[in-house]
């Protein structure tokens, strides 16, 4: 009868159905939803037009802030249709649209690729954190919600940890 009391302790060690968020990552929740959202989406809220989140959530506190506040981009490119101006574009992966990010929020372009002139590296549009004054603890917030969503880690973010 040694059986009960271990399984009840194992269950005890599990996460509950639908844990709440720790307070850090509940702080960072908020700060997304309101400078991130127009163009990430977490827990199914906000626009998917950058990269998912998810895949870098396991990556360390610093290194999520150095591509949160990255001046390079890899994914966003110069594109020059045939027929217009160019503009800061990202294309989704398998979508025959572009997202314009000259424009705020985002809009999609259909643009077949031989409608497209030229396609050449970004050297215009910068990431909007890596412009706008956040403060380290606002993104420490944030890191602490790309984890929390990405793995439930319940891992406090030091702002202090991040300079
Ligand atoms: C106006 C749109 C926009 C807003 C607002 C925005 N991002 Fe992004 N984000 C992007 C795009 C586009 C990329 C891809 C850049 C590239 O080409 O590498 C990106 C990339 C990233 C990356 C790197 C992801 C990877 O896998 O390399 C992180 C992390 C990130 N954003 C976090 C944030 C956070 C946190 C906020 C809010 C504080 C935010 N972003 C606000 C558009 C945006």
């Amino acid at each position: 009868m040694k059986l009960l009391p271990a399984l009840l302790f194992c269950a005890s060690l599990l996460p509950a159905d639908n844990p709440a968020a720790p307070e850090q990552a509940a702080r960072g929740a908020t700060f997304f939803s309101q400078s991130c959202a127009t163009c990430h989406s977490l827990e199914g809220k906000g626009t998917a037009v950058g990269p998912d989140l998810t895949r870098i959530a396991r990556v360390p506190p610093r290194g999520i802030l150095v591509a949160i506040r990255s001046t390079v981009t890899q994914y966003v490119f110069l594109v020059k249709p045939k027929d217009g101006v160019a503009f800061a574009g990202i294309q989704p992966e398998g979508q025959s649209f572009w997202w314009d990010l000259d424009k705020l929020p985002p809009e999609q372009r259909p643009l077949k690729p031989d409608q497209i002139e030229s396609q050449q590296t970004n050297t215009k549009w910068k990431h909007p954190p890596s412009k706008s004054d956040y403060s380290t603890r606002q993104l420490a917030d944030v890191v602490a919600y790309i984890k929390w969503v990405g793995y439930q880690s319940r891992e406090t973010i030091d702002p202090d940890s991040l300079e």
